[in-house]
């Protein structure tokens, strides 16, 4: 992994790009989803609107686990892939031809082609109508060390991360410097 550790702040989230968050289904698949309704609530914790009906929500409750996978726009074709309707026999990782590899502190994988990951484990939640706000906090995570900026958070115009600006059939877009 050529990623440096970060062990502190939510900061690779603070920006709000798209994520994919990856869960363990009760067979083992990975399963992943894509989310954009999130914000950073705190040094160490996030909140995520998630469908209740959602394959996320169910294992992030049952396992009490989840990793937050960001991507670069050169793969946000799974962005589309992991916010389809995917049965739990399969992983929409392999139909998005993206492969995992271990986490350092829970048992649900890390997206490796994604600049960033966050292993997080479920806080607690709020109904908010459909959706339930998943409050997680960060355990650590993981940032490709070529977008690392002098602060230490994700660069997020260098790693070309997407972000929707449109939802429900989204439009992504990345950020570009004014100069
Ligand atoms: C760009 C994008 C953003 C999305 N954001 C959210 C979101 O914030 N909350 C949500 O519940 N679903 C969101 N979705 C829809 C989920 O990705 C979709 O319901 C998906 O099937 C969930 O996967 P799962 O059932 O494997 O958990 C989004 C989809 C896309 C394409």
């Amino acid at each position: 992994m050529n990623k440096v550790r970060i062990e502190k702040g939510t900061t690779l989230c603070r920006t709000r790009p798209c994520m994919i968050i990856t869960t363990l289904h009760e067979n083992g698949i990975v399963n992943a989803g894509t989310f954009g309704s999130y914000t950073n609530a705190g040094p160490q914790e996030i909140a995520i609107a998630i469908g209740s009906s959602s394959h996320t929500y169910t294992n992030i409750k049952r396992t009490g686990e989840f990793v937050i996978n960001i991507p670069h726009i050169g793969i946000a074709q799974a962005l589309e892939i992991c916010g389809g309707n995917v049965p739990i026999t399969e992983s929409e990782l392999d139909k998005a031809n993206l492969t995992t590899e271990p986490a350092d502190e829970i048992k649900t994988p890390i997206i490796s082609e994604c600049v960033a990951n966050v292993e997080c484990k479920y806080w607690k939640e709020l109904k908010v109508g459909y959706h339930i706000l998943v409050l997680g906090k960060m355990i650590c995570g993981h940032l490709d060390k070529r977008y690392v900026d002098e602060d230490g958070s994700i660069d997020v115009v260098k790693a070309r991360v997407p972000f929707s600006i449109r939802y429900p059939s989204p439009i992504y877009a990345v950020l570009a410097n004014a100069d």
